[in-house]
């Protein structure tokens, strides 16, 4: 009966350890951010898109898909990389970074919405792990001739720059000019005489 006792209560290590080895085995956790790199979006010009997967779990993440089907391709033009990307690994604690650059080829209201991504959590595992990036939100697209006109204005601080920098160049040419038609003048009504 004691013998019994000893021996079930070894199982039950057995059990536990296994258990606890369980818990041992590292996972991946993806935290994916996208980012909207530009301070204006204007109509026909690049927008640049980065997305920063960074993998704050204890262990590598396995075949990652990263997916953005958010710029139709009726509203957007690709313009640099790609919607997708595939990374083998991402080990733990560790970032990664995709670029993708588009342009808009409408002004309006835009939503960026959350890039979509799948990885294996546990390298030995098969289950794929779903996730979703951040979404930067709504922006607003400026048309380009609406654009033009904003920075056509910073255009007067260059004319006014022109302007204060004329007299210093001026004044002489035309102090030169009026003595040279004087003298020009003179020279003539003299061969007139
Ligand atoms: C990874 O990116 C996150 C967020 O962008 C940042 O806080 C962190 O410091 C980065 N870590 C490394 C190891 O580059
Ligand atoms: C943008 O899209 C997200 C996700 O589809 C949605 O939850 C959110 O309400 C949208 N924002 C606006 C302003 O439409």
């Amino acid at each position: 009966m004691h013998k019994y006792l000893s021996l079930l209560f070894l199982f039950g290590l057995i059990v536990a350890s296994g258990f606890a080895a369980e818990d041992e085995t590292t996972t991946a956790r993806l935290l994916v951010n996208k980012q909207v790199l530009n301070k204006y979006l204007v109509e026909g010009n690049d927008i640049v898109v980065k997305y920063t997967l960074y993998n704050v779990g204890s262990g590598a993440a396995v075949d990652v898909q990263l997916a953005d089907n958010s710029f139709h391709p009726n509203g957007f033009e690709l313009v640099g990389g790609q919607y997708s990307a595939s990374i083998d690994r991402i080990a733990p604690q560790t970032n990664v970074t995709h670029v993708v650059v588009v342009r808009p080829k409408a002004s309006g209201y835009f939503n960026f919405t959350a890039a979509e991504i799948k990885y294996r959590a546990v390298e030995d595992s098969d289950v794929v792990q779903l996730a979703f990036s951040s979404a930067p939100g709504e922006g607003g697209i400026v048309g380009q001739a609406d654009f033009n006109r904003l920075f056509s204005s910073h255009l007067f601080d260059w004319l006014a720059f022109a302007f204060m920098s004329i007299p210093p160049l001026v004044i002489p040419f035309f102090l030169w000019h009026t003595s040279k038609t004087k003298y020009e003048k003179l020279t003539k009504s003299k061969k007139g005489q």
